[in-house]
């Protein structure tokens, strides 16, 4: 080997080793940023359950004045956008550990175009060409769905003077391929390597987080996925590479809400957040319920042993200080094998909660949650 070539393998491996630094630098970052986003949301959830709860409470009252209503409609709305938020958040900071089913990506992408048809300017063009002839993928509907609501939204922002943005899908191999692009400026050439980073944003302060295509990133990689920006267009074009679903997967399908319905019963609520035990109780009030409310897992047992047989179904928090929601499920059936329980958390569904779900639980109750919902579900779980 002459010299030089071995200064020039030298200067590559040193190259190489700076690399692998900087990703593992910024895989770091990431995982910090998530547990710690992941923290915040939670708690985030418990003060959205207090607030939409009591929002959807109001409402059942038939004597409400019109601009009460109105206040109504927009405390609801504002935190229904912030129960987004953290949804994204968790799904960032917990990727990929929700239920999986077969995914159509052309339902996801419909859903995603309707969704921008009533929000998006008039000036810009939605087109459809979604060609693949399967476009089946394995993972989580509500995650895929925002992988292309990102993307989607940025070309969106990237087009305030109007313009074509476009949806489409082919199968590549094993894969379904989509293509998400626009006809705003394009991304220049020294922030296309950035664009993936934490916090990376060219949007005014308080317009962007940054945080977009993190996330997109993030689940698409924990679907076995990959995307690249393609840049040969003068617009922005994304490509989404996900594997192709096996046959035989359940699929996704999510159940309409129903309007609620009267129940009856005693329902022991075990949460550690106070404003949630109220909103709770309000709520099991109007859905035709009493409620009996603990602050944590021992107050449960304790109150279940000795009055365990008034109680109809118990709502149990799976995230508290002491013992946690699944040890209280196990040692209620000890003491009561016939006990009804709902979980609830603030973290969205994964594989533990599955897990309670087939040893016994009767359902899951995602935070932040409305009447209408726990309504639902209680009364599926008291038919069970
Ligand atoms: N379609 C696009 N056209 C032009 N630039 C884009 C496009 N998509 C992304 N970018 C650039 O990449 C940056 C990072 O995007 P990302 O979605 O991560 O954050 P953001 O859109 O700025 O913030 P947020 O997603 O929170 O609204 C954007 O600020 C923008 O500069
Ligand atoms: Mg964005």
């Amino acid at each position: 080997m002459t010299r030089e070539s071995s200064q020039s393998t030298e200067t590559q491996l040193r190259r190489r080793v700076e690399d692998l630094e900087s990703q593992l630098a910024q895989a770091q970052k990431l995982l910090a940023i998530g547990s710690l986003a992941g923290g915040v949301a939670h708690d985030f959830n418990n003060l959205l359950t207090a607030i939409l709860g009591y929002a959807s409470v109001l409402r059942e009252d038939p004597a409400i004045p019109p601009h009460v209503l109105e206040a109504l409609d927009v405390i609801e709305k504002a935190a229904e956008r912030a129960s987004q938020l953290t949804a994204q958040i968790l799904g960032f900071a917990r990727r990929g550990t929700g239920r999986r089913t077969r995914v159509d990506v052309h339902h996801t992408l419909s859903e995603v175009a309707d969704l921008l048809r009533h929000t998006i300017d008039k000036n810009i063009r939605l087109e459809s060409k979604l060609e693949a002839a399967t476009p089946r993928v394995m993972g989580e509907a509500s995650q895929i769905f925002q992988v292309f609501l990102n993307l989607a939204l940025n070309a969106r922002d990237a087009m305030s003077e109007g313009g074509t943005l476009t949806l489409g899908t082919e199968n590549a191999g094993g894969s379904v391929r989509v293509l998400v692009s626009d006809t705003g400026p394009g991304i220049p050439e020294p922030i296309r390597g950035r664009i993936f980073e934490p916090f990376f944003t060219t949007k005014d302060p308080g317009k962007g987080t940054g945080m977009g295509l993190t996330v997109v990133q993030s689940i698409v990689r924990a679907h076995g996925g990959s995307i690249e920006l393609d840049d040969s267009g003068p617009g922005a074009c994304f490509h989404v590479l996900l594997p192709l679903a096996r046959d035989r997967a359940p699929l996704s399908g999510e159940p309409a809400a129903a309007a609620a319905q009267k129940g009856r019963g005693c329902v022991l609520v075990v949460d550690d957040e106070e404003v949630v035990r109220q909103v709770a109780v309000r709520m099991l009030a109007s859905a035709g319920y009493t409620a009996v409310c603990v602050r944590d897992a021992q107050a449960a047992l304790d109150y279940y042993q000795e009055r365990g047989c008034e109680i109809d179904i118990v709502i149990v928090d799976l995230v508290m200080p002491g013992l946690s929601g699944g040890q209280l499920f196990e040692q209620l059936r000890e003491i009561d094998p016939s006990v009804r329980i709902v979980l609830t958390s603030g973290y969205n569904r994964d594989a533990a909660i599955d897990a309670l779900i087939a040893a016994g639980a009767k359902g899951f109750l995602q935070k932040p949650y409305r009447l209408a919902k726990l309504a639902e579900t209680l009364r599926t779980a008291l038919e069970a």
